[in-house]
């Protein structure tokens, strides 16, 4: 897809593309089980229509229409070709699952089609939160319920913590911002869902930690993405930054703590 405001997230021109798919994959596999439960918790019922907006590959899109919509149905967009083709062969075994291409800021769907909306992980990326969230209110049927679950690197500890590691995180804030994302985002997510129109808004804090994830794959979340981010903006990376302080970490122990904010909020609806 062209002209696609992709802000900080760009899978098309980000090197080791093989490496950030399956970050994407492992993520989400390891995730799902916890994260069912938060989508039923927020109100998702079996037979709802979903929108899954930035969907990726396509595994979460796939597992909320064979588990948690027996009735319903999900459509996931995705503006990425390569992610989106993975997300689509999902789709080809799966009735329920349909994949398009698409961007938040032009849904191409009609008003009022959908009884909830998940963008998981994408809102770090985009340059005009709110304009995102006034399409994706503009589709919900009244009464329909927006998810926006994301981080933010207030909520990001790591302790012994490795050599190099904080100004990583300081050079990869500002790479993120210089293209229209904020690692911060976490905490301004119910302001922005109050202000495209959404009421009883929430944002509760989901706390991943190393002890659940194990160290590998806990620094490989919040490492991994930020090392490709800088070296696509040909800032200066140690090759082997990442070995470094997974090693750092084993040998001292380290344990590391995230917080990501499931933001959510209601389209109103005609009594209220
Ligand atoms: C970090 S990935 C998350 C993918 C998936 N939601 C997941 O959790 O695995 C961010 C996603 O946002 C998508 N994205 C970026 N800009 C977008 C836009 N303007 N509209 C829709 N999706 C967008 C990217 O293509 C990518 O799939």
């Amino acid at each position: 897809m062209s002209g696609v405001e992709k802000g900080s997230y760009d899978f098309a021109n980000l090197p080791c593309q093989e490496e950030e798919f399956r970050r994407l994959e492992e993520q989400a596999l390891f995730f799902w089980l916890r994260e069912r439960e938060l989508l039923r918790g927020a109100g998702l019922k079996p037979d709802m229509t979903v929108l899954d907006i930035g969907c990726g590959q396509g595994i979460v899109a796939d597992r909320i229409a064979r588990e948690l919509v027996p009735q319903g149905r999900v459509v996931g967009i995705e503006p990425d070709p390569d992610l989106r083709r993975t997300a689509e062969a999902l789709a080809e075994s799966n009735p329920r699952l349909k994949v398009v291409a698409g961007d938040v800021y032009n849904l191409d769907l009609p008003d009022e089609s959908f009884d909830f909306a998940y963008a998981r992980l994408v809102f770090q990326h985009l340059n005009d939160p709110v304009r995102a969230l006034r399409g994706i209110h503009r589709v919900l049927k009244p009464g329909g319920i927006a998810v926006i679950p994301d981080v933010d690197n207030g909520w990001l500890a790591l302790h012994p913590e490795p050599p190099g590691f904080s100004e990583m995180l300081r050079h990869a804030e500002d790479a993120q911002a210089a293209c229209g994302g904020d690692r911060f985002v976490g905490r301004k997510l119910a302001g922005y869902l109050e202000e495209a129109g959404f009421i009883d808004v929430s944002a509760p804090v989901e706390v991943i930690t190393s002890d659940r994830t194990g160290l590998e794959l806990f620094l490989k979340m919040i490492t991994c993405f930020k090392i490709l981010l800088l070296m696509q903006h040909n800032d200066r990376v140690d090759p082997d930054f990442f070995g470094r302080i997974l090693q750092f970490a084993r040998e001292q122990g380290s344990r590391g703590w995230l917080g990501i904010f499931c933001a959510r909020g209601v389209k109103k609806s005609s009594g209220r």
